[in-house]
């Protein structure tokens, strides 16, 4: 209830901002659940570059700043789920059709992408580094599966 009150807000902080329709992304023109969303996606391909980054990183990983960052991958893994209501695939939406008509398989994606970086954040907390970069790299893979099946065009 809380995260749909959220995505209330932000729907209409949309709707009245001025800057609602300006973007430097490959969404220009999206608006309303449609633009929230690829903000949403956008934060997470910003989050993982920085996971990345600390993960490759010689020096000891920030452990707080890591499982910071893989809670928040972690959370949008449910939060998504919201911010695909039934036929909402208005342009420049590249969201497939079979999200609605294979809801489950789409929630399941998304729930496995909020496991998988919930183990990252296990094994942060074990201090067992070299299982971090395969586990980074499922994550990843989580990512891939949904776009795969639900995503046209763009492959990540
Ligand atoms: C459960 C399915 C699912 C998962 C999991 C998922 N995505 Fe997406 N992603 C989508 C769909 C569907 C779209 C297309 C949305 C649209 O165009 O309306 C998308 C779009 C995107 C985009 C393009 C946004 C834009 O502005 O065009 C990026 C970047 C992205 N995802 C990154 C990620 C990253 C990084 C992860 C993992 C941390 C991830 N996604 C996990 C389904 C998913």
């Amino acid at each position: 209830m809380a995260v749909r009150s959220i995505v209330w807000f932000f729907l209409v902080m949309a709707a009245v901002s001025p800057f609602s329709v300006t973007s430097l992304n490959a969404h220009e023109g999206a608006t309303g659940i449609v633009k929230e969303r690829m903000d949403l996606m956008v934060s997470l391909r910003q989050t993982m570059k920085a996971l990345s980054g600390m993960i490759r990183a010689d020096e000891r990983p920030d452990n707080a700043a890591l499982i910071d960052a893989a809670t928040r991958i972690s959370e949008h893994g449910k939060q998504m789920q919201l911010l695909f209501p039934t036929g909402s695939m208005e342009a420049p939406s590249v969201a497939r059709p079979e999200i609605w008509t294979d809801r489950r398989q789409f929630n399941a994606m998304a729930d496995t992408l909020g496991r998988e970086a919930q183990s990252l954040i296990e094994i942060v907390r074990s201090g067992d580094r070299e299982r971090l970069m395969p586990q980074f790299r499922r994550v990843g893979a989580s990512c891939s599966a949904c776009h795969k099946s639900f995503r046209s065009k763009k492959g990540s």
